[in-house]
């Protein structure tokens, strides 16, 4: 069999957590100049192209195989794909919101598919993990006023977060909230929490934490695109401790005007570069 790659069970331990007053190591507050990012990035994407490689040369001795072996493969190579997919995305992301181009599609879209369509990216991870997505969402569904790609990407990343850094067999909740102006979303997990200070610079580019120290794989990249596209749709992100102590990080964004889904499509704004808030 290949090695795998992508959320590999065995470096994703939930790390101890610290008792207040106590001392950690130092977290990264990375500020790397160009060549070391990318030098960093093409380690980050040949790793899980590798395995792929591997993978596919595997199966491609199919005859050899039994069905149970095969849908064990193609499951390794759907992980593989996710892991590299959200890679790319987010560095081209960054690329885009370093130069100030990013264009919005500013329209009514459900909460909940958004959810959706970021869970269903984020299945294989999680059932590799034997975690569980749960939802909590409010009776009748909620209409935000954003980009549907963006808020997904976003939800992705979050939930890529929850997924990495929480126990096998944990349980991730999302929550959506609806206030009269604008709606919040929670990601809650049950790993190790954000460490005491680290909410200051966690959402800086290639910034990493004592969570993210512990496992090879990660650029730094996922918060900071979570933060850079929640503000561009003049919305607002933050974490805090969940009761039980993990990590439960949440946005903000306007709710759509009338709040019904019946809107969506029907009010779509393309804007370029930082939208007013
Ligand atoms: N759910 C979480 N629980 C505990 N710590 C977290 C959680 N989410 C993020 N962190 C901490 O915040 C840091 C920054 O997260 P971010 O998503 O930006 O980068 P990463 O996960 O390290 O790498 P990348 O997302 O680029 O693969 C992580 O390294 C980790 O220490
Ligand atoms: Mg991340």
């Amino acid at each position: 069999m290949t090695t795998e790659y992508a959320p590999p069970a065995s470096t994703f331990f939930p790390q101890p957590r610290l008792a207040r007053g106590a001392t950690a190591r130092a977290p990264r507050v990375a500020d790397p100049n160009a060549s070391t990012i990318m030098a960093t990035a093409c380690h980050e994407i040949r790793t899980p192209v590798a395995a792929l490689h591997a993978t596919v040369e595997v199966l491609s001795d199919h005859a050899t195989l039994s069905p149970a072996d095969i849908g064990e493969l193609v499951g390794r190579l759907q992980r593989s794909l996710t892991w590299l997919e959200s890679m790319v995305e987010n560095l081209t992301t960054s690329a885009m919101a370093e130069t100030g181009d990013m264009p919005l599609l500013l329209r009514a879209v459900s909460a909940v598919e958004c959810i959706e369509a970021a869970v269903m990216v984020i299945e294989p991870l999680v059932v590799r993990r034997g975690q569980r997505i749960d939802l909590i969402e409010p009776a009748d569904d909620v209409v935000i006023h954003g980009d549907s790609g963006k808020i997904t990407q976003v939800l992705i990343n979050l939930l890529m977060n929850a997924c990495s850094y929480s126990p096998d067999g944990s349980v991730i909740e999302i929550s959506v909230g609806a206030r009269e102006e604008d709606v919040e979303v929670r990601v809650t997990d049950s790993g190790p929490g954000v460490a005491s200070g680290e909410h200051l610079h966690i959402f800086n580019r290639y910034s990493r934490g004592r969570a993210g120290a512990g496992r090879a794989a990660g650029l730094g990249l996922g918060l900071h695109i979570v933060k850079e596209l929640i503000e561009l749709q003049g919305g607002s992100v933050g974490v805090e401790r969940a009761p039980e102590g993990g990590a439960s990080f949440w946005f903000t964004l306007q709710r759509a005007p009338g709040g019904s889904q019946a809107a969506a499509g029907h009010d779509g704004v393309t804007s370029k570069g930082r939208a007013a808030a």
